[in-house]
């Protein structure tokens, strides 16, 4: 497995949107550009969704007015529907991510809609965005499980995943939304997806509640997936997925990757130190465990 992965943070958005401490502009601009400076550059920096739903989320059009000026890197954001999409435009929205869920359940809890009410929301978003010239991601959400309706068949994400390549997403996320996988089950998953969408289309998006998402990144690794979503620090979770927490943690992916001969070219210190940053902002330490790890020997180096 040495050849290259992608990692598209999503700390900005899917760590932030979840943190009870609301967190302005200018200091996600400064984390967005930490984490730039320590290598990453596919990073989701916000959401287009309402203010009602998501307050963390709120300003995300001068968030991304505000880090625009770097060129070499790739700017997400997510759009529910066409009034998120106009705000996108209007704020130079390059790359756009729609987000369905693969049950009702969590359909309705998060966007208020049933899952196919979903995808016709998104018809015309993915058109106007194609006429327009920006990419469109899509996510299917609850892919091995929904914190509403319990288990989640496979045949179900194959479904809303296929539909969303061919409304026309570059790349389909598939999201462990309340981490409830293991490594098996995300493999067998990994391989009914690709049946219907390519592989080299397919991301993770794995969240890591019950501590399997490393495992099951390395399963849907070894399927071939080579495209991973992670948050800086493990920050976050989904407030509409109750007791679900972070994303993988970014340090802990960029540990194992590195460890198994994968450059990923981000540097650990930097990425350590846009993770303390945030997590001193927030006013708690980051759950990475590489994290945890690199602070406690760094304690220990300076105390001696
Ligand atoms: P709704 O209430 O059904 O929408 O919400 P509505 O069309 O009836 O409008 C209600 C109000 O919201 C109106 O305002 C609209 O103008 C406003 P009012 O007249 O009451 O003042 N509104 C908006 N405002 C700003 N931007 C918009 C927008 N749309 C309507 N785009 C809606 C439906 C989808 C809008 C709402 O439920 C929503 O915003 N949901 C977003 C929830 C969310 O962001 N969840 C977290 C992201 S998903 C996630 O974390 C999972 C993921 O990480 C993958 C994984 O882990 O699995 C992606
Ligand atoms: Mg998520």
């Amino acid at each position: 497995m040495s050849d290259s992965v992608r990692i598209v943070e999503v700390g900005p958005r899917d760590g932030l949107q979840n943190e009870k401490t609301p967190v302005g502009v200018e200091h996600r601009i400064a984390f967005i550009e930490a984490l730039i400076g320590a290598g990453l550059h596919t990073i989701e920096v916000g959401a287009f969704v309402s203010p009602k739903a998501i307050p963390q989320m709120v300003n995300s059009d001068a968030v991304l007015r505000g880090v625009d000026h770097h060129p070499d890197s790739e700017f997400h954001v997510l759009v529910p529907n066409e009034k998120g999409y106009e705000a996108a435009r209007a704020a130079g929205a390059k790359v756009i991510a729609v987000f369905a869920s693969a049950s009702e359940g969590f359909s309705r809890a998060n966007i208020n809609c049933t899952v196919a009410e979903s995808i016709e929301r998104f018809r015309p978003v993915v058109a106007r965005a194609k006429a327009d010239g920006i990419r469109v991601r899509g996510y299917v959400s609850c892919v091995l499980g929904c914190p509403f309706d319990g288990e989640v068949k496979p045949q179900a994400v194959v479904d809303v995943a296929r539909t969303l390549s061919e409304l026309g997403c570059y790349e389909v996320s598939l999201g462990d939304t309340i981490g409830v996988g293991t490594p098996l089950k995300a493999k067998h998953l990994l391989r009914a997806v690709a049946g219907s969408v390519p592989m080299a289309n397919l991301a993770m998006h794995f969240h890591d509640t019950y501590g399997q998402a490393l495992a099951n990144l390395y399963a849907g690794m070894e399927e071939g997936c080579r495209v991973i979503d992670s948050a800086a620090g493990g920050l976050g979770g989904c407030p509409y997925a109750p007791g679900a927490t972070g994303n993988v943690a970014t340090e802990d992916v960029v540990y194992l990757l590195e460890g198994m001969g994968i450059a990923t070219g981000v540097d650990m210190p930097k990425l350590l130190a846009a993770t303390n940053a945030i997590s001193r902002l927030i006013g708690r330490p980051p759950v990475s465990r590489v994290a945890s790890a690199l602070n406690a020997k760094g304690r220990m180096a300076s105390s001696e």
